[in-house]
C-alpha cells in the first residue's frame, strides 16, 4: 500500500479532482488569469468550491443571491451561473479595483445583466438594503473581512427568509480557530471573527448551523453552512 503525506498531496489532489470532474471553465479562469494581472490577491475560491455554490444554489432553487465580498468575481460567477438568466446576484465589495476587474470578468463571460456590484463598504450597503425593504434573499455566501462576521451575519438575517441558505467561508483558518481568544492580538481580529460568529450561528434561535473543514492548495480550511429556520 502506497503512503501519501496529507499535506503535500491535498493540491495534488484537488487538481485531480478539478481535472477529473471538469471544473475549470474557461471564461472564469481567463478571469481568475486577468484577476492575477492585475494585482488582485490569489484568494479566491477554489474551483470545487465554486462549483459546490453553483450546485446549492441550483438544489434550493435560489433566484436572489447576496455575496459579501467580490474580489475578482470568481466566486460571484459560479453563483450566477447557479441563479441562472432570470436570477440576480448583489455582491458587496469596497476595493474599487477588485469592484472594477469583477466587472470586466462578469461582462466577458456573460453574467453581467444578472449581477449587481454594490461599491461600499458592505455593512452600509446591507443596511441600506434593510432600510429599503430588499426582497429576502434564498441564498447569503459571507467572504469579506472575517472581522465583521457578525456584523454580517445580523444583517443577512434581516435580509432572509425561513429557508435561506448562510455560507460563511474560511472558518478553520489552518487550525487557528483552536487559538484561546483571550490571547488573540489586533493581528488576530478575523480569527476572534470567526470564532464570534460560529458562537452567534450556535445561539441563535432562527439558525441551524453545521461546519466542514476542506483541504486543498490552499491548505486547510473549512466553511459553515446554515439554513434560517
Ligand atoms: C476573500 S476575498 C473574496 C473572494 C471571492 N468571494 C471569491 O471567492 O472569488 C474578500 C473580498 O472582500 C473585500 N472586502 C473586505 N472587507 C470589506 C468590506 N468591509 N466591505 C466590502 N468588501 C470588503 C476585499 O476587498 C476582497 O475583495
Amino acid at each position: 500500500m502506497t503512503h501519501h503525506s496529507t499535506d503535500r498531496e491535498a493540491g495534488a489532489v484537488e487538481q485531480y479532482l478539478e481535472e477529473s470532474l471538469g471544473l475549470h471553465l474557461e471564461s472564469l479562469e481567463k478571469g481568475r488569469e486577468h484577476a492575477r494581472a492585475a494585482g488582485l490577491p490569489a484568494i479566491e475560491v477554489s474551483a470545487g468550491q465554486g462549483k459546490f455554490l453553483q450546485l446549492l444554489t441550483e438544489m434550493i432553487g435560489a433566484r436572489r443571491v447576496l455575496e459579501i465580498g467580490t474580489l475578482g468575481g470568481y466566486s460571484t460567477s459560479w453563483l450566477a451561473l447557479g441563479v441562472g438568466a432570470s436570477g440576480k446576484v448583489i455582491t458587496c465589495e469596497f476595493e474599487p479595483l477588485h469592484a472594477s476587474v469583477a466587472r470586466e470578468n462578469l461582462e466577458r463571460s456573460g453574467l453581467a445583466d444578472r449581477v449587481e456590484i454594490k461599491l461600499g463598504a458592505a455593512q452600509g450597503t446591507l443596511d441600506t438594503l434593510i432600510s429599503k425593504r430588499a426582497e429576502a434573499f434564498d441564498l447569503i455566501f459571507i467572504d469579506a473581512d472575517k472581522r465583521n462576521n457578525v456584523v454580517y451575519l445580523e444583517r443577512a438575517l434581516k435580509l432572509s427568509h425561513p429557508g435561506t441558505v448562510l455560507v460563511l467561508d474560511n472558518v478553520v483558518r489552518g487550525g487557528a480557530i483552536l487559538d484561546d481568544p483571550s490571547q488573540l492580538g489586533n493581528q488576530e481580529a478575523d480569527v476572534r471573527g470567526v470564532q464570534e460568529s460560529l458562537l452567534w450561528l450556535r445561539d441563535h434561535p432562527q439558525v441551524s448551523v453545521t461546519a466542514l473543514q476542506t483541504l486543498g492548495a490552499k491548505g486547510w480550511d473549512g466553511f459553515a453552512l446554515a439554513r434560517v429556520v
